[in-house]
């Protein structure tokens, strides 16, 4: 795609990378992702803000052959995906210095072959005039590594805003309905920043002091009404857990499998919605996603080799690490000769501030006292819930 003019003196440049299905070689991206920079010219000076992949460095070129003098390059984020290409842009423009947070000048420096004297990090809330454009930066670590920041330009109301706010959306638009966004950004915010909840409600709140017009992310669209993803953003990070459970699980030979759906009718019962994921078919993208709201966890596995399924402890390691705002965590075993997976659990989850309900085990099939069981696993989930049927 060809550079545009977004407003006076500020245009979109980037890549669309419509064809990249993994990110990070960890979350599936179904539907692509960009990597978006912006020119912002000012009566006296010109910035870019962030670069592209190193795989899209020679679009990026190309988006600024009309561009004679680059002053600043300014890196939010050190992560590749944003600053691959810095090193031919800064190959092309000899006079161009880069800002950064003094954090992220180390790690581009660790990551990538520039000069130190190319750098010029900036303080928490320094300026940069470039005539009529005045780019504001705003540390906000952890969204998504510690050395992140935004910028704010005051004259035109816009955030640039790197990862935060982000989403995988590949596009040919710049601006995309509330709908179709909405996805996306929930799969980026779930892959990538749940981990972060608490800085990300911080820094939130800070943004909340600015007039934002627009937020323009170095991921898909650009937000044109910046409350419907600051309140998405926030609710997913700070809402309290909803009413509802969450089932990983993996079944051999059918077992575990009628467990489940004997868990889902007695909650369904009380009136507590769940949602069974059978990590045969589940993407770690979507099972991210799933974890976003629920309030319980429950695993559920066939004994394999005196633990659990591998694909369950996978998930179970995956799920320590995204840190959801899940409350309570109860496990659900087939076994025939012995073997328990309890106990793994807890400690694959030790990280987690979760409260564990007593596990349901069962020999072979499910006879009628394991059916029992499981409805007394129901009713323990439905305590903790007071608004569930009783
Ligand atoms: Fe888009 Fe954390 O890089």
């Amino acid at each position: 795609m060809q550079a545009r003019t977004i407003r006076e003196g500020i245009r979109w440049m980037g890549a669309v990378d419509w064809d990249r299905r993994m990110f990070d070689a960890l979350i599936p991206i179904p539907q692509g992702t960009s990597y978006n920079a912006w020119l912002v010219q000012g009566s006296d000076k010109v910035a870019l803000l962030d670069t592209v992949d190193d795989a899209m460095v020679d679009i990026l070129l190309a988006q600024l052959a009309d561009v004679p003098r680059l002053d600043y390059v300014v890196a939010h984020h050190a992560e590749q995906d944003h600053s691959g290409a810095l090193p031919r842009v800064l190959e092309r423009y000899p006079e161009a210095r880069v800002i950064c947070t003094q954090r992220a000048a180390g790690f581009l420096q660790d990551l990538l072959p520039i000069a130190p004297e190319r750098f010029q990090p900036v303080a928490d809330n320094e300026t940069i005039d470039l005539g009529g454009k005045t780019l504001r930066f705003l540390h906000m670590p952890w969204v998504h590594w510690p050395e992140t920041m935004v910028t704010w330009v005051a004259e035109d109301r816009i955030l640039f805003s790197c990862d935060f706010f982000g989403s995988h959306l590949a596009s040919a638009d710049l601006f995309v309905s509330r709908e179709s966004l909405l996805g996306p950004s929930k799969l980026y915010y779930a892959g990538i920043m749940m981990p972060f909840k608490a800085q990300i409600l911080k820094h939130i709140e800070r943004l909340s002091s600015l007039d934002i017009e627009w937020i323009c992310p170095s991921h898909g669209p650009i937000h044109d009404r910046p409350n419907d993803i600051r309140e998405s953003w926030r609710g997913w990070a700070g809402d309290a857990p909803s009413r509802r459970v969450v089932i990983p699980y993996v079944s051999m030979h059918g077992s575990t499998s009628r467990m489940v759906s004997h868990l889902v009718e007695a909650l369904s019962l009380r009136g507590i919605p769940a949602e069974p994921l059978n990590l045969l078919e589940t993407d770690l993208g979507a099972l991210a996603v799933a974890l976003v709201e629920p309030s319980t966890l429950v695993f559920a596995s066939p004994v394999v080799l005196n633990g659990l399924h591998p694909l369950v402890q996978s998930a179970a390691y995956v799920i320590a690490a995204l840190k959801p705002k899940t409350r309570f965590v109860s496990t659900m075993a087939t076994y025939s000769w012995g073997g328990k997976i309890d106990e793994q659990v807890r400690a694959l989850l030790s990280g987690l501030k979760v409260e564990f309900l007593a596990p349901v085990s069962c020999k072979g099939s499910p006879g009628a006292d394991d059916l029992v069981a499981i409805d007394g696993l129901a009713q323990a989930i439905s305590l903790q819930h007071p608004d569930a049927i009783p």
